[in-house]
């Protein structure tokens, strides 16, 4: 079983997608993480962010375990990350280790922008979730501020509003719902009734299966 969830910056995609794999005891990766690790490695070594070949190397090189989880989940992290995102040698280079994760016997659940149209196009359930941007900026804002960050609700509307627009935009394997995701809209969903309406979609497709 293939679970791919695609969606925005805090629709909350990462959530369900932890709830779905402890539900249905499936393997987790958060490919998000992957962009993330390549900007930040990029930064920290100066990488030219203009030569994709060079943050290609960073990508193909790099040891997810050199990086704390905080370093990872800060705002310039993820602007980092949207950047590097946006390179097709960046991608290609990210592409076969998510694949490669994908194909466990038992199955995975990942999730992040390209999942169901790039990387697994042919997973058993695809997830879109999404939310109005003042919604996500808010979460996003008050999960940053718990730990210290002094950027202001209106600078993380912008911040949202340019990540989605370069994710959108990009050329290669631009941010968008796959034909057949199953929509999870969560601005005004909890996270038990987000989470409650993905896997009545996962439960759906196993039993379309039987
Ligand atoms: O989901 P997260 O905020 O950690 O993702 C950081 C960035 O990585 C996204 O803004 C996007 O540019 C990029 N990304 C991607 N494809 C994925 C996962 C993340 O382009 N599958």
């Amino acid at each position: 079983m293939i679970i791919a969830i695609d969606g925005t910056l805090a629709s909350g995609k990462g959530t369900i997608a932890r709830r779905l794999c402890r539900y249905f005891g499936l393997p987790y990766m958060d490919t998000g993480r992957l962009y993330r690790a390549t900007g930040v490695a990029a930064t920290k070594q100066g990488t030219d962010f203009e030569d994709a070949m060079a943050l290609a190397d960073v990508a193909r090189t790099l040891d997810l375990d050199d990086f704390d989880e905080e370093e990872l989940r800060t705002a310039e992290a993820g602007q980092a990350a949207s950047k590097v995102a946006a390179v097709p040698e960046v991608r290609a280079a990210l592409l076969e280790l998510q694949r490669a994760f994908s194909k466990q016997a038992k199955g995975a659940v990942l999730d992040g922008r390209d999942i169901g149209t790039v990387v697994c196009p042919d997973a058993d359930v695809k997830l879109w979730v999404d939310a109005n941007v003042e919604t996500r900026a808010e979460r996003r804002w008050k999960e940053l501020r718990e730990k210290g960050d002094t950027l202001s609700l209106s600078e993380m509307i912008a911040q949202l509003k340019e990540r989605d627009e370069r994710d959108k935009n990009r050329k290669d394997a631009p941010m968008v719902a796959a034909a057949d995701a199953v929509l999870i809209d969560t601005t005004h969903l909890s996270i038990d009734a987000a989470v409650d309406k993905a896997r009545a979609a996962v439960e759906a497709a196993i039993a379309s299966k039987l």
